[in-house]
């Protein structure tokens, strides 16, 4: 391998800002990809790792790399990869700060990185880095919601037209990049999907294969949604956008078949706490979410309905990350049958710019992943 140098985003200490230095350059050991990072998504959990990392992931290990989502080329492999050879194109998960890895050479804020051959998938030539790279986490969260035995348990994704379940779905925050992997998940698997999301974003869920789709901020949205719903035969429900547990659970306990709610997100915003002097947002939103957490708790019981909170990276536990990354994205991405969603919002073009990109999505975007140039 010729001689290469190494730079990251590095978090020194918890709650501190990002700084861009030098880092050692990873070896990939056995299953490993060691990938020239060409373009890097940023997620809400980025930012709450950053500010509240002691209190949502005690076990990271500093000084930390964050990030999540990869896609570059691979300039080597360890021993015992047969999936993919230098000079490939993937994108894949990376899990710098996960509990499954927690060291730096694995966090997707810098230029090489090191990813698990399971977590990774052979990019087609037509996908550009920056329009992949809005995948990895994304996919992995729907994936791990939608298919795990402990969530949601529904029939895997085939390449081809799947036989229809006729069963049906509800994905309540379609346009997030969660929801937009969702959809086009469940789609493969023989569901029919019914999402809610903004007007301005009806056409996007609907491309991604959506049936049917309510705009959440409707008073009414939750009694029209179960008057739509009456006669199906409910496969479950996924809550992806912060709130979105308790509509579900609403509208599951009204509803007939699966009544199980696997839920991405909080009750309430956390990705909004200041990096310094915590304390005063602290008092106000942590017995809030408590609250928020108990109430669900609460009316998922009075409803019938079981309550199951997702983590993203669950899924690399078993065989069915393989399965995702490998057996299914691969092939589908290459057939078209599954397309990069929802549009990058390209927010910079090195590592210094990270910490722009993540204010910007802090202050919110519409079906849109803000992703970074490297
Ligand atoms: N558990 C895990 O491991 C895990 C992993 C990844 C993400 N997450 C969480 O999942 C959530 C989604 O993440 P993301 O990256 O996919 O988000 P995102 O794309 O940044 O979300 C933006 C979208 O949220 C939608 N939205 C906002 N409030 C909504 C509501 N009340 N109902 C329905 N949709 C709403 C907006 O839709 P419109 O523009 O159409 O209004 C917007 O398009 C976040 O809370 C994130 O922290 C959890």
């Amino acid at each position: 391998m010729p001689t290469l140098s190494n730079r990251a985003a590095w978090v020194q200490a918890k709650g501190q800002p990002l700084t861009v230095a030098a880092a050692p350059m990873p070896q990939p050991g056995a299953g490993e990809l060691l990938v020239r990072n060409r373009a890097l998504a940023l997620n809400p959990f980025d930012g709450v790792v950053q500010t509240l990392g002691g209190l949502v992931t005690p076990w990271v290990s500093y000084p930390a790399i964050l990030g999540s989502d990869v896609a570059g080329d691979v300039v080597a492999v360890g021993p015992s990869v047969s999936r993919f050879q230098p000079g490939d194109r993937v994108l894949g998960l990376a899990l710098g700060i996960d509990k499954l890895a927690n060291r730096a050479c694995e966090g997707a804020f810098q230029h090489y990185v090191i990813l698990r051959q399971e977590a990774a998938t052979p990019l087609p030539d037509g996908i550009g880095f920056e329009r992949a790279a809005v995948l990895p986490l994304a996919v992995a969260t729907a994936a791990s919601g939608l298919f795990l035995d402990d969530q949601l348990g529904l029939r895997r994704p085939c390449v081809q037209t799947p036989e229809p379940t006729g069963k049906t779905l509800l994905i309540w925050g379609g346009s997030t990049s969660v929801g937009s992997a969702a959809i086009q998940l469940a789609v493969a698997a023989g569901y029919e999907v019914v999402t809610t999301a903004s007007p301005r974003n009806f056409d996007h869920v609907r491309r991604l294969g959506a049936s049917h789709v309510f705009d959440y901020h409707d008073a009414n949205v939750v009694a029209s949604m179960v008057r739509f719903l009456g006669g199906r035969d409910m496969a479950g429900a996924l809550a992806i956008a912060v709130g979105s547990g308790a509509p579900c659970i609403d509208i599951l306990g009204r509803c007939q078949g699966r009544r199980v709610v696997s839920m991405a997100s909080a009750p309430s915003p956390i990705d909004d706490a200041p990096l310094a002097r915590q304390l005063v947002w602290k008092l106000k939103r942590l017995p809030r979410l408590a609250a928020g957490f108990l109430g669900l708790a609460i009316r998922a019981r009075l409803r019938g309905v079981e309550l199951r909170s997702i983590w993203g990276t669950a899924l690399l536990k078993g065989p069915l990350g393989a399965q995702i990354f490998h057996d299914f994205l691969g092939p589908a991405l290459a057939s078209g049958r599954f397309v990069p969603a929802p549009e990058p919002l390209v927010a910079g073009q090195g590592l210094d710019d990270i910490a722009q990109a993540l204010a910007l999505l802090r202050r919110g975007v519409s079906a849109r992943k803000v992703v970074v140039s490297l």
